[in-house]
């Protein structure tokens, strides 16, 4: 980092992994080594070899993946293009890209500018990333998450991309959160936002939240603002979501820490705040410098107040959303949700973070297709994965019996929690995805430079494992599991890998990735990852996009369909330059697939979408097929 308070060009999990506090070096990481370097490369998998992992794949040879129809699709080559490049028969337009008014009292987007605290408040959020969607009543809303900023830009009107007034650290503030709102057809088909829709609405930062569940009201939550720790002030950095069977919006917290710092930057946060990367550093954003509750000195209890899944009413704008601290404080990716046989609403979450793990909630209340759902997240079991090399795997409950730890505590401190009962720490677990045709469910474990090399930030062993196979791991996997009894509440479950990313042009080992994965479909990095109507699994990618050395071949990132029964993968979409693509969702007649496309140009290589020399923005596109046909 450099040593003023400004912001680089790097990626926000660069700058994580540049100023989170890590573990030391310790002699542990030597033993790692050795005992890595005694068993091979493959470390924990070798007693049972890495092809057994790949169960349902291994019929597939890389040149003789059949070409079938149950695509729909003919894969689109990789490429370095600064557009969205899609298949033969498909088309695409804008819906909104960052900045555009949800209301007319807005100003259109300025380029001179990039807006107002005043302006970014009422208008489209940047660096969308999750997204859902929802009709009622015939009308159509789509909600969808604002994560983060690409600073440079936001702030490219000022010397050197930075800050410089309290009112650009505001319009940064507000460019985060959630953006809701109505969405229509126009007269030649294409959805379009509804501006002054009495649904649209922001929910940034400032919006006022309930802590609700096992930890609210806790000590921990508690600060001068809030003595009752039931009651807090926004919502940033949402990167997956969810959505649930009685109809809200899921938004999920993830990098909430790099928002924090303190005045003086050589102050000691917790043991606890570290684990979650929380730092004295100011990683560029100057909130602290504008909102004392974001100094980590005057104010330790605020980070506790972020890390939640928040649950929000998408056709109520003056809704509280409420932080459901039942599901966990962690580095939230993605929340999927599923009903079980018995009614128990069961909720899937990743912990993004090297080393991490994969929890699952179930609530204690069961659905009611008639009744109130509203308090269904409010209170149930939480639990972590474990995965063991004869190809099951084990729902650990977290407990006070299981980790000495009260049960408010657990739901704050659910990492220390994990750590106590072993779980299986991943590589970076992103979005999980819930097959709706059977039961089974995928999580894209995006990639682990740390795997096999040094421990997580609490201490534990990050051997190759499992479903974590190779260390320095840089291609990324997607694992799944089938729950004992097709009954997602089961506490076991059988598990295999579905795909292991790599590059079959530059290795010919583990490295080349799985059977499925050729020189025509290669990618890396899988992140976001969602199932159509159909069963079909999409895959988008957040990963190196250079094209060159390991990833030469692969291009932009993109987003694939994956056949969950063949094995087969084929590439469907190539972002623009310097993108991730995240978020996908279905207009209701499942004419229309929204896309979103994320931080194009963040090393300012892009004028996306607008082309020319314009400032590059985030946002969401609707792809269709030309002949109006069914897409997912
Ligand atoms: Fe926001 Fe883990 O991606
Ligand atoms: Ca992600
Ligand atoms: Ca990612």
């Amino acid at each position: 980092m450099p040593s003023d308070h400004q912001t680089d060009d790097l990626s926000f999990d660069e700058i994580d992994e540049l100023i989170s506090p890590r573990a030391e070096e310790t002699d542990f990481d030597q033993v790692v080594e050795t005992a890595l370097s005694r068993r091979g490369f493959l470390g924990g998998v070798m007693t049972f070899g890495l092809g057994s992992f790949l169960v349902g794949t291994t019929a597939l040879t890389r040149d003789a993946v059949a070409e079938g129809d149950r695509f729909g699709f003919t894969q689109v080559a990789a490429n370095t293009e600064d557009t969205i490049t899609v298949p033969d028969g498909f088309e695409w337009d804008q819906v909104v890209t960052w900045g555009d008014p949800l209301f007319s009292d807005a100003p259109a987007f300025d380029e001179a500018t990039r807006g107002t605290a005043a302006s970014q408040a009422r208008a489209f959020g940047d660096n969308n990333d999750g997204m859902s969607i929802f009709t009622k009543d015939g009308r159509t809303v789509m909600a969808i998450n604002n994560e983060y900023t690409n600073r440079k830009i936001l702030w490219g009107n000022n010397p050197d991309g930075k800050w410089v007034s309290d009112d650009d650290v505001q319009k940064g503030m507000n460019a985060h959160g959630v953006s809701v709102f109505e969405v229509a057809r126009d007269e030649s088909g294409n959805w379009q936002v509804v501006v002054d829709s009495d649904l649209n609405r922001r929910i940034t930062p400032q919006t006022d939240m309930d802590l609700t569940g096992p930890a609210a009201g806790h000590a921990l939550l508690k600060t001068d603002a809030d003595p009752t720790g039931t009651t807090t002030k926004g919502t940033w950095n949402n990167c997956g979501n969810g959505e649930t069977p009685w109809g809200t919006y899921l938004t999920c917290e993830e990098n909430f820490n790099g928002y924090f710092s303190a005045e003086d930057e050589a102050h000691e946060v917790s043991a606890e705040l570290k684990r979650y990367g929380v730092s004295s550093k100011d990683w560029g954003y100057g909130w602290a410098k504008v909102e004392a509750r974001f100094d980590v000195s005057k104010n330790p209890n605020e980070p506790n107040r972020a890390g939640y899944v928040v649950e929000i009413d998408p056709f109520d704008p003056t809704s509280t959303p409420k932080k459901r601290t039942a599901l966990g404080r962690f580095k939230h990716e993605n929340a999927a949700v599923v009903l079980a046989p018995n009614g128990k609403a069961v909720v899937y979450l990743g912990d993004d973070e090297r080393g991490e793990f994969l929890y699952k909630f179930v609530s204690h209340g069961t659905y009611s297709a008639t009744g109130d759902n509203s308090d269904l997240l409010e209170s149930g079991d939480l639990f972590v994965a474990k995965f063991f090399d004869d190809m099951r795997g084990e729902w650990l409950a977290l407990t006070p019996d299981t980790t000495g730890m009260s049960d408010a505590e657990i739901r704050i401190h659910t990492r220390l929690a994990a750590s106590k009962v072993g779980a299986t720490t991943m590589d970076r677990p992103e979005w999980v995805a819930v097959n709706p045709t059977k039961a089974e469910a995928y999580v894209a474990l995006t990639n682990n430079k740390n795997r096999g090399k040094k421990p997580n930030a609490g201490g534990d062993d990050t051997s190759a494992n499992g479903p974590n196979p190779r260390v320095e791991n840089h291609y990324g996997q997607i694992a799944r599991w089938m729950p004992d009894n097709e009954d997602h509440s089961a506490n076991g479950f059988s598990w295999n890998l579905f795909a292991l990313a790599g590059n079959p042009d530059v290795h010919d080992d583990a490295y080349a990735g799985s059977e499925n994965i050729n020189a025509g479909n290669m990618f890396n990095s899988p992140d976001g990852m969602a199932f159509d109507s159909t069963g079909l699994l999409w895959i988008q990618t957040d990963g190196k996009y250079s094209n060159e050395g390991d990833f030469a071949g692969m291009g932009n990132n993109q987003m694939l369909a994956g056949d969950t029964v063949t094995g087969e993968i084929r590439r469907f979409l190539v972002g623009p330059k310097e993108c991730e693509v995240t978020g996908v969702c279905w207009s209701p007649d499942r004419r229309t697939m929204f896309v979103g496309i994320q931080h194009p140009g963040e090393k300012g290589n892009s004028h996306f979408p607008d082309g020319g020399t314009s400032v590059p923005r985030s946002g969401v596109f609707a792809v269709r097929r030309t002949d109006g046909g069914l897409i997912g």
